[in-house]
């Protein structure tokens, strides 16, 4: 299934952090560094990424590339998976997904064929560890949250193959910022293709967000540590099962 997402976005190019004025949180305004979306200019992107089999499309076509598109397909073949997965301050949500997926991939042992990050898409964490109450409470359930707030940059869309955002506002400001920079540098024009919703992978939850547990209480960090252990099972399944579809289909 594709599509035309429209939406409105004013962007103000002496701005870098994205702030939505839907948002409800109230930042501090560094207007020197801030890129502000606003109704003021219409924007439309194609959302094909919004449907799971296109997820799938997108990982075969990633591992199919690596088989048949490269004149050394042994060392594109050995070339990690990257999955960068991205919410609002980077340390809540998307360090908890990127520690569940970690502990899931080296549980089975998968380590050296994946690069994992995660990223916000502000900068107003930057630098900072992930919420106390995010770490203590993946903590319980065995996995280590060590990652260090980042905000999403350029690069991302170049070197990451996929961009799980974890509601739909994160997967708006991550085309925002694609539609801002690409201007800028050159940028994978199918980069959008690579941005999902984290929810799309889940089986066992019906919800399509993974909700911000920032201003609630500990049962939301509870909520959010089981659609992420729901999501990232399926999408290492996926994952994994592309790369095995691709690798028979090449040889
Ligand atoms: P995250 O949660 O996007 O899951 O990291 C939040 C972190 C910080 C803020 C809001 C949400 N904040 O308002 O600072």
């Amino acid at each position: 299934m594709s599509g035309l997402l429209g939406f409105n976005t004013f962007i103000n190019p002496n701005l870098t952090r994205i702030c939505n004025p839907n948002t409800r949180y109230p930042f501090p305004h560094r207007t020197s560094t801030n890129l502000c979306l606003n109704n003021h200019h219409h924007c439309i992107i194609n959302a094909t990424h919004l449907s799971s089999s296109s997820n799938k499309a997108l990982i075969f076509r990633r591992f199919s590339s690596m088989a048949t598109a490269s004149p050394s397909p042994s060392t594109e073949e050995s070339k990690p998976f990257s999955v960068l997965f991205v919410c609002l301050g980077n340390i809540c949500r998307s360090p908890a997904a990127e520690a569940v997926f970690r502990n899931l991939v080296e549980k089975r042992g998968l380590a050296s064929k994946f690069r994992i990050d995660s990223a916000g898409t502000i900068g107003y964490h930057e630098g900072d560890k992930a919420d106390p109450r995010m770490r203590a409470a993946s903590k319980n359930r065995g996995i280590e949250v060590t990652s260090i707030s980042r905000p999403i940059k350029p690069s991302d869309f170049r070197d990451f193959d996929l961009i799980l955002a974890m509601d739909l506002q994160n997967r708006e400001d991550i085309m925002n910022a694609y539609e801002k920079w690409r201007f800028k540098e050159p940028l994978p024009p199918d980069a959008p293709n690579k941005v999902k919703l984290m929810c799309s992978y889940c089986k066992t939850h019906s919800e399509r967000e993974v909700p911000d547990p920032y201003y609630g209480g500990a049962k939301g960090f509870e909520k959010v540590l089981d659609l992420l252990e729901d999501a990232c099972e399926s999408l290492l399944d996926s994952i994994v099962r592309s790369q095995n579809t691709s690798t028979s289909a090449s040889t």
